[in-house]
């Protein structure tokens, strides 16, 4: 595979994606395709942007247009799909966006693959990363295989649930190289703050309320943002075509436990009285539809491709909270203009 292109590679998980790309496969032509939305953001790749296996383009996946000429001009071999409306708060405000971005972006980047790839499916590959927020919500035992049926309760994951079908049609009716991975809930460097973790660590800092929703029992299992990047190299690189792997750290959390531990460590980090932080958690409203438990079984990537989490949780998080602090400029930066308004228009009223 020499020339891949990555979507939403501006992103959270994107950028640490392209980064493992760029930097592992010297010999790859790496291109970025990316809308830069509010979630997109070129500063989380500024330590390889003058790379020369690395290009940045700007544009939109809805753009049926612009997708096919890329794809004219560029002929890649492969595609890592992440471009995507990721925040479930956001698709309660605004469904239609999850499903012009989610559901047509990903329908749009398929039927370019489909015709620019014709004759040559098997020297191509359509890569679509995907969450296991399709699966639903469990209760108090089990967790999510490849094999459990798709139940989304969010217009996100609703969205995701939907792109994920098109990539198995496609594979199924046009014989499209399609994998698909679905991974729980990512933590680390470049997070945007509206997601739990550095909107927490921002909120600490700050000495602002932390707003856990509804009883903080919801349980989340959580994986380093590295090491899904690394599970995507490993798939991408080995997986049979129509393959499903899941993706996750076997690192189950209540919310509001999570939320005691980083108000444990920032009490150290910033020199305050153990214990002060916590008084900043504030329960507010829950989010409507708020699935009770994830939890990822990822015993196939494990015994098929040998993939294992590389951190525990509590390095992960130290690390993460580390970044945080040490990038002031970047928290800064990504938390003044819209994300000002976002904040008083999700929090103000709960
Ligand atoms: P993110 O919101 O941080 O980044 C999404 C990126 O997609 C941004 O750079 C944005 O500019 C870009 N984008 C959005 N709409 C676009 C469009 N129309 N055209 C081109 N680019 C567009 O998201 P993330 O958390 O990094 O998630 C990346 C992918 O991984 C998503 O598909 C998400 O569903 C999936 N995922 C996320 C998690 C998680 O915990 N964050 C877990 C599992 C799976
Ligand atoms: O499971 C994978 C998914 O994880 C990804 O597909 C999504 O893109 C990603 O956003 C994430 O979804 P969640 O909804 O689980 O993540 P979020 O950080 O928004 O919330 C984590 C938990 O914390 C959830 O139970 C809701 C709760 N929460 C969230 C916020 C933003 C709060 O209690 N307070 C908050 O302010």
């Amino acid at each position: 595979m020499q020339k891949i292109i990555i979507t939403g590679g501006a992103g959270f998980i994107g950028s640490h994606v392209v980064r493992r790309f760029v930097k592992t496969y010297p010999n790859y032509n790496i291109i970025n395709l990316d809308k830069l939305t509010y979630a997109g953001n070129l500063e989380n790749l500024r330590d390889i942007e003058n790379e020369p296996n690395y290009r940045f383009i700007k544009g939109d996946i809805v753009d049926l247009e612009f997708i096919n000429t890329l794809f004219d001009s560029e002929q890649p071999d492969a595609v890592i799909h992440l471009a995507a409306e990721s925040h479930v708060d956001r698709s309660i405000t605004n469904p239609l966006e999850f499903v012009m971005t989610n559901v047509v972006g990903t329908v749009n980047l398929l039927n370019a693959a489909r015709e620019n790839w014709k004759g040559k499916y098997d020297k191509t590959r359509f890569y679509h990363v995907s969450t296991d927020e399709v699966y639903g919500t469990l209760g108090e035992d089990g967790m999510f295989t490849e094999e459990t049926a798709y139940d989304p309760h969010s217009p996100y994951s609703a969205s995701k649930a939907s792109s994920d079908h098109f990539v198995r049609a496609y594979q199924d009716t046009y014989g499209l190289n399609a994998v698909i991975s679905n991974c729980s809930n990512n933590y680390g460097s470049f997070h945007f703050p509206e997601k739990l973790i550095p909107l927490a660590i921002n909120n600490i800092k700050q000495n602002k309320p932390v707003p856990v929703y509804g009883k903080g029992e919801n349980i989340r299992d959580w994986l380093w943002v590295e090491d899904h990047a690394r599970a995507i190299d490993v798939i991408f690189h080995n997986a049979k075509a129509g393959q499903t792997y899941n993706i996750g750290g076997h690192n189950e959390w209540k919310n509001i436990d999570l939320i005691n531990l980083l108000c444990t460590i920032l009490d150290k980090k910033l020199g305050r009285e153990a214990g002060e932080s916590a008084k900043l958690i504030t329960y507010v409203t829950d989010r409507a539809g708020h699935d009770l438990r994830y939890a990822i079984d990822a015993g196939k990537l494990k015994s098929e491709l040998g993939w294992v989490p590389s951190i525990t949780f509590e390095e992960g998080l130290e690390k993460t909270v580390d970044w945080y602090l040490a990038n002031e400029e970047w928290l800064d930066n990504v938390t003044s203009g819209n994300y000002q308004q976002y904040y008083k228009g999700q929090y103000n009223n709960r």
